[in-house]
């Protein structure tokens, strides 16, 4: 890996001299000294890398938390309070509400310590330090080797490696490949589960604009929520007790009531979940042709069904609503991504670099076919991608109760396996599992979207990856002749379309038990689908996914050797990291500027009396006439609500904090906009922005919405720019 370290310093020393913009990339916190820090300062940073990471004393890296696994969250006071998005919280919120008291419509405030919620289950991980273990990951790795070959010794290495680490109950380690394979980091972690919900705004704040404005600008969401780190008497993690105390963090972010102007440096830092930068032209045209098409497509019916029935029953919403945002979520950024992708002529782009990439190559050089052979690996896999992406969103992400029958496969295995005890030793899991499945579920809602789903993926779908016994003639029906008779009747003999029904189940001698699982309607014909699905489409599809995994890597590999002028930083893999940028507007199409900031007057503007994703309350009106914004207003004496930024985040920079040059919150990253979506494949500065909510919007809907001063006063506010000379600003916008 020696390699990688030198083209990247020798890119940094060509990117200082040829002036060429930022924004660009998701790096390592551990290397920005030898990576970063250089072209950091020239955009306007007044910190050193040391301040951002460091393993001797406090830095900013101590106050990042990941949350729950899947956002970030930050620490902003001395007393262990955690900072993330609203729809990070929101499946805690949920969990807290009912008809009667219902917090995601009315928010929570927790008027004090003795106040706020606990919710089992929910993490909150810091990283302790981060190891460099390429060498030991890579022994014994040559490139003769095959794709399981390869995988299995990088696995028993990576075991030796865990086992040499000496750890607290409390923490954990985490290796990771980087470049796809060719380099190796082990994190080790520490992690809270005691993290309890202090605070959330309204949903016609914390969401405001839902679905409608979600991954759009100009943006007026104040997507915030507060929780609370707590840890035993000694300052460790411990599971909940009334007797834990609030955590002492050892950094927190101070908060600037400055705010940001275009050119100001912002820097986010985070735990982005997954990108693909450095893919064929044949990969991303079977995002663009095949999955995305397929995905978007079934998604769709989904959510055309289960809004029908939100809208019609506010019990139903309430279950549903965290589960709906997170289908629609994706569907949209999917959608985004592929005007994106074709907008930008992003596999047109592709297919220049990769001329370029075998022109450079020297005529013995064996990177030679490298491209070609994944070109034909990828169409060949094209129908099994598309089956598969069919399967999984069919059966375990969009249909329900088809997910809980795969659940209760594994109930049957471990009686198959591992008799009564395997039985009773895996029983628990289902029916903690089940408790919580049927506590937002409705039988009638999931039948519809399998009739719908079954009926798409049957067409849809090369019919050598239909089973037998869902086509349409196994059942005696013509093409054009609807399958729902089936579906219903599935649902109707099923024992578990009710929590009653499947406990009553799960209750059984563990033999009756299954037999009765076995016997059940929708379970038999789940069980084969799954059977089906791993001969006919996994295990092929994985195959060839491996072959692709391995040609990818040495692809990887050469792009780095081949191209060394450039700078490389691995794909996102949630692991933290560090991206920087400024705060900029950008043109969406012709002859159209979007403007970096929003006010509390553009909320007015977008609001709808009574419609449910752009309702307000009286008070924010009330407050909004008064123009009351204390300390938050900007110069103007506007209350700006969101902001633009040129960093490159992804999924799981939720909640990240927007940090400026002097390590102070600014703001808190929630979205990206609509034309950028495409940034996991294909990061284009010029159009590639990422949204926050502004520090003060923030502070001021918990002190004057919400009248929560006291937690204002645990937090540190600072002005670092009135105080200090105003820092030199780039001209560029
Ligand atoms: N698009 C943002 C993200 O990827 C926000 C999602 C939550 N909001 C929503 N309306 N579903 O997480
Ligand atoms: N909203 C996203 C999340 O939950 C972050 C936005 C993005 O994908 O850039 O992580």
């Amino acid at each position: 890996m020696r390699f990688i370290i030198q083209s990247f310093v020798l890119a940094v020393f060509l990117m200082a001299s040829t002036g060429v913009k930022a924004g660009e990339g998701m790096w390592l916190p551990q290397l920005l000294k030898v990576l970063n820090e250089q072209e950091m300062k020239s955009m306007g940073m007044k910190m050193s890398a040391e301040d951002i990471y460091s393993v001797n004393r406090g830095s900013l890296k101590d106050a990042i938390v990941h949350f729950g696994g899947f956002c970030t969250s930050e620490l902003i006071s001395p007393n262990g309070l955690l900072l993330t998005n609203h729809h990070c919280g929101y499946g805690q919120i949920q969990a807290h509400s009912t008809v009667e008291n219902n917090l995601i419509k009315n928010g929570f405030w927790a008027a004090s310590k003795k106040e706020e919620l606990p919710n089992p289950g929910l993490t909150a991980t810091f990283i302790d330090y981060i190891d460099d273990v390429t060498k030991e990951a890579l022994r014994g790795i040559t490139d003769k080797m095959t794709a399981i070959e390869r995988q299995s010794q990088v696995d028993k290495n990576l075991a030796a490696i865990r086992n040499k680490y000496k750890l607290e109950s409390y923490q954990n380690v985490i290796i990771r490949p980087f470049f796809d394979g060719n380099q190796y980091f082990a994190f080790i972690t520490t992690t809270y589960n005691d993290v309890r919900l202090v605070g959330a705004p309204p949903e016609s704040i914390g969401k405001f604009g839902s679905d409608t404005d979600n991954w759009v600008w100009p943006r007026h969401t104040g997507d915030f929520s507060l929780f609370r780190i707590y840890a035993d008497k000694n300052n460790k993690p411990a599971d909940y007790s009334p007797d834990n105390v609030p955590f002492k963090p050892k950094h927190y972010l101070p908060i600037s009531l400055d705010g940001v102007e275009t050119g100001d440096f912002t820097l986010v830092f985070g735990f982005p979940g997954k990108t693909n930068q450095y893919l064929t032209a044949s990969a991303i045209k079977q995002t663009l042709e095949v999955l995305n098409p397929a995905k978007i497509g079934i998604r769709e019916t989904a959510l055309a069904i289960t809004d029908k029935y939100m809208r019609k029953d506010e019990a139903v919403k309430i279950k549903y609503a965290a589960k709906y945002a997170s289908i629609a979520n994706y569907w949209k950024k999917w959608s985004g991504e592929s005007i994106g992708l074709k907008k930008s002529g992003a596999v047109q782009k592709k297919l220049d670099y990769e001329k370029e990439f075998n022109h450079r190559l020297p005529e013995n050089s064996p990177y030679k076919t490298l491209i070609s052979d994944l070109d034909k690996l990828y169409e060949k896999s094209n129908p099994y991608a598309k089956a598969n992406d069919y399967f999984n969103e069919v059966v375990l992400r969009n249909v329900e109760l088809t997910n809980y029958m795969a659940s209760l496969r594994r109930l049957v295995a471990a009686y198959e396996n591992g008799g009564v005890n395997g039985y009773n030793e895996y029983l628990p899991r289902i029916k903690g599992q089940t408790l919580d499945f049927y506590k937002n579920f409705d039988a009638h809602i999931d039948q519809e979207k399998l009739e719908a789903l079954l009926e798409m993926y049957v067409s849809n779908v090369d019919s050598r990856f239909v089973p037998p016994f869902l086509q349409k003639e196994y059942f005696g029906l013509r093409p054009d002749q609807s399958m729902d008779y089936v579906v219903k009747d599935w649902y109707k003999k099923t024992k578990f379309s009710n929590i009653v029904l499947s406990m009553n189940v799960l209750e059984m001698e563990p033999e009756k038990a299954v037999q009765a699982i076995k016997n059940d309607a929708l379970f038999s014909v789940i069980d084969d689908w799954v059977d089906f699905y791993v001969d006919e489409i996994s295990t092929p599809y994985n195959e060839l996914k491996r072959d692709i995994d391995l040609l990818q890597a040495q692809y990887t590999k050469a792009q780095i050797e081949v191209f060394n002028e450039k700078r490389f930083y691995p794909d996102a893999n949630s692991t933290m990291r560090v991206t920087y940028g400024q705060v900029n507007g950008y043109e969406p199409r012709d002859a159209v500027y979007y403007e970096p900031v929003t006010y509390l007057d553009g909320v007015i503007e977008k609001y709808v009396p009574g419609d449910y994703e752009f309702d307000l309350e009286p008070k924010m009106i009330k407050l909004y006439e008064a123009k009351d914004y204390g300390q938050y207003a900007d110069k103007t004496g506007k209350l700006p609500v969101c902001f633009l930024g040129s960093n490159h985040t992804t999924g799981g920079n939720s909640g990240s904090p927007a940090i400026d040059a002097n390590g102070n919150l600014i703001g808190l990253n929630f979205d990206r906009v609509w034309e950028g979506t495409m940034s996991d494949i294909n990061y284009d500065a010029s159009i590639c922005r990422n949204i926050m909510v502004d520090a003060r919007y923030i502070l001021w809907v918990i002190d004057k919405y919400a009248g929560a001063g006291h937690l204002i006063k645990e937090m540190k506010l600072v002005r670092p720019k009135t105080n200090v000379k105003e820092p030199q600003k780039s001209k560029k916008r």
